[in-house]
Formats: structure tokens, sequence, C-alpha cells
């Protein structure tokens, strides 16, 4: 009753009430839980409504961001064609082919592919072969290292849906992993599966298909063992209604977890035993994670009508020369030692300073980046403590990047 009436108030119900000609009528407890019923209900119409809008937007393509199944359509329905493979059921693709779509490939009729994951094949296909098996799979790493990139891509190309998404916070409770309930309908019907409001998971169960879970770890302790039945027996008890979700065949969990960040609680060894753990590295060379940066500043200048041209190949070296240096502790040519800062340096970080940079230059400068507009965003992403990383920071740039005359300009726009 409390969360019904904080959803609607009585006076709210009042006059709905007056509108449903009962203005003398005495509300009793039933008709007044009914009106709520039929406002929520109205309401969720309205939300249907929204709901259709918004895909009908998303076919527009004038959305911020389109999921990786609707912007990746083409090369899904391609694969899809000439996929000989064996396919696990409610697999929209075999394992085989779901590797293809993320490292990348051409196809016999010419379809390009495009590389998704830059590393090693085989960590990908380890990742896909546990998804055919029982147990979940839990990417781990630290940020920026394409987790939540890669699960997206997996549940696109394995089930063809990747927006079955619960959102890992500290304040998450039982029923998003479970399941809730329709209150009005509760209380003026009594408990029925069209009270219950499935979560991500449970839909994913009948469905047969993959649901994600962000950051696992933000999750407290006690709600993540929520999900111990649900991976293991692969069921969803209903005690209220003296019934089980069982889970049909396609269902599985991709979870990513940060093992880096503050705030973060432990997996109980019960919930890590019903995980396979893939480890998510840091690229491995210079002109991998040069690649990486090239491809996506690429599309997402793309995305934002930039001009073309504008990927500046020098200034993206640089940066990762940079970014690579403090991150190991010593100069590429291994001749010099540094101290590195407390920022992680991710690729995706040296993603978002190029971005900065191209943004200035071509809104606020004449359209070629210059080593000013890299200047305004790098020292942001690399002093995160203004204390100690000040320190490697002014030292890295006094000895390193002041030594060497070809990067003379990038020194005086950094001095600025
Ligand atoms: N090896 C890689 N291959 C392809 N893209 C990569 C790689 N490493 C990083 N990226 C890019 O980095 C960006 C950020 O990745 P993502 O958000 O998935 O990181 P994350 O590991 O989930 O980080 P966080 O722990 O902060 O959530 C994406 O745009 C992704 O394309
Ligand atoms: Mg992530």
């Amino acid at each position: 009753m409390r969360i019904v009436a904080s959803l609607v108030s009585q006076k709210q119900v009042r006059n709905k009430s007056s509108c449903c000609g009962l203005k003398n009528a005495k509300a009793t407890k039933k008709l007044y839980a009914l009106c709520v019923s039929n406002i929520l209900e109205l309401k969720n119409k309205k939300n249907r409504n929204f709901a259709l809008t918004t895909t009908s937007m998303s076919s527009k393509k004038n959305v911020l961001r389109l999921h990786a199944e609707e912007e990746y359509k083409a090369e899904l329905a391609a694969l899809k064609k000439i996929d000989k493979g064996q396919k696990p059921e409610n697999w929209q693709l075999s394992p085989k082919a779901v590797v293809q779509y993320i490292m990348g490939t051409e196809l016999a009729d010419g379809t390009k592919i495009e590389q998704k994951y830059y590393g090693d094949q085989r960590l990908i296909e380890v990742a896909v072969a546990t998804l055919v098996t029982d147990r979940a799979l839990l990417l781990m790493g630290i940020p920026g290292t394409a987790k939540t990139w890669l699960s997206e891509h997996l549940t696109a190309a394995i089930s063809g849906n990747s927006t079955l998404l619960v959102q890992g916070t500290a304040g998450l409770s039982e029923d998003a992993l479970r399941y809730g309930w329709n209150y009005a309908r509760l209380i003026a019907e009594g408990p029925s599966k069209k009270s219950i409001v499935e979560s991500p998971v449970m839909n994913g169960m009948q469905n047969g298909q993959l649901v994600r879970i962000e950051e696992l770890t933000r999750i407290p302790s006690d709600v993540q063992d929520t999900l111990l039945t649900i991976l293991s027996e692969k069921t969803l008890p209903v005690p209220e209604l003296n019934t089980e979700i069982q889970a049909i065949k396609g269902f599985n969990v991709i979870a990513t977890a940060n093992d880096r960040d503050k705030g973060v609680n432990e997996l109980s060894s019960a919930l890590r035993r019903r995980f396979n753990t893939v480890v998510m590295p840091l690229p491995k060379s210079f002109e991998q994670e040069v690649e990486i940066v090239r491809t996506r500043v690429e599309k997402s200048g793309h995305k934002l009508k930039l001009p073309k041209n504008n990927v500046p190949i020098a200034e993206i070296k640089r940066l990762i020369t940079i970014f690579r240096e403090l991150r190991q502790g010593s100069t590429e040519d291994g001749k010099m030692k540094l101290k590195s800062p407390g920022s992680t340096l991710s690729t995706a970080e040296a993603i978002s300073v190029m971005n900065n940079g191209i943004a200035l230059a071509t809104h606020f400068g004449n359209g070629k980046v210059s080593p000013k507009d890299i200047a305004a965003s790098l020292e942001g992403a690399i002093v995160k403590d203004p204390v100690q990383d000040k320190i490697v920071w002014k030292e890295y740039l006094e000895t390193v990047i002041k030594g060497r005359k070809d990067w003379k300009d990038l020194y005086e726009a950094l001095k600025k």
C-alpha cells in the first residue's frame, strides 16, 4: 500500500474517482486499488507508446548511439546467410561465426566484417566457448579494456539482442535481478503472473537469450547471491505463486567487473565458481593500441559528422607513446626509468582525449588537430591525484617530452 500511495496520491485517486462518476461514493480499499490500477495501466500504455516511438526512432537512425545489433545489422545478416557451422539452440550464429563477427574478416561474398576487438583471438574463443557451456562468463579487468564493448557485441551476435542489461550499483535490489510487482494490479487482482514485473534476467531466461550484468562487483554481496540458483539450477523460484521460471536453452549471463575501482564488493567464492573468468588485458603492442584509437576516433568522428580526413595519426602515435611510457614506467627504448601516475591511462581514455582534440580543432580551430588541442585534455587524463600525479607528470614533461626535438610543439602547448 505504501508503494501504491507513493505512486499515486490519495488526492489524485479521489480526482480520478470523480472522473469515473463516483464523486460521492465512499472509496473502499478495493476501489482505491482498482482506480490506481487503471491509472497505472494508462501510464503503462503511454510508456508502451513511448517504447514504440523509441524503436521507430532507432530505425530512423537519429538516436545518439544505436545498439550493436542495429548498427551491425548488415554484417550479422551476411554472416547468418553463409554460416554453415553448428548453432547451439537459440543462438543466431555458430560459435565460429560469432568469433568472426568480433575479430573481423572478409566473407566469400565480399562483405567486410569490421574488426570489433583488437587483441588475442584465443581470448574471444574462450569467451564464446564458455557461453556454450552452462557456466556464465565474467569479463574482468582494469577500466577501459573493452569489457562492456565486448559483452554488447557478444550478446548482439549470439542472441540478436544486447538490451537485456542490468547495471550493477551499490543500491541495486534483489528485484532488479529477479522480478518486481505491479502493486496496483497485485492488490486489485491478487498475485498472478500478470502482476509480475519481469527483470531482464527473468526475460532472458524465458526467451533463451543472453543477459548482461554490468559492474557485478558494485552490487552488494547479499544481492549478488540471488544469482546463485539462477546460474546453477537455471531456475528462478517464484514462491509467491508457488511456481518457478525454468530457463530455456540459449540463456546465459555475461557479467563485467572492474578490479581497480574503489568501493567494489568481493565476489563470493560460490558465485566465482559459477563463472568462467576472462581477464581483459591492455593492448599488447604500440601498433595495436594506435589502431584501436584510430578506428574508434574515425567512427565517432563519422557519427559527429566531422570531416573524414580528420584522423590525426601522428598525434595519436604521440599520445599512445605517452600513455604507454607512463603506464610501464620506462621510455619505449627502455633507456629511462619513469614514475607511473595513479590514473589507469586506458585506451578508452586515449580515445576520449583524441575525440576532444578533434572537436576543439573542428569547431574552434582550423580543422586540423594541433598539439594545442590535445594538450587541453591530456593533462586531465593523466593527473587524477592533484598532488602525486602532478609531480609525476611534471617530471615526465621536463625530462622526456622536453628532450625530444620533434616534440617541441607539444612541449610548448603543454607548458601553456
Ligand atoms: N582491445 C580493444 N579492442 C577494441 N576496442 C577497445 C579495446 N580496448 C578498448 N577499446 C575501446 O575502449 C572503449 C571503452 O571500452 P569499454 O567501455 O568497454 O571499457 P570497460 O572495460 O567496460 O571499462 P570500465 O571498467 O570503465 O567499464 C570502447 O570504445 C572500445 O572500443
Ligand atoms: Mg564497462
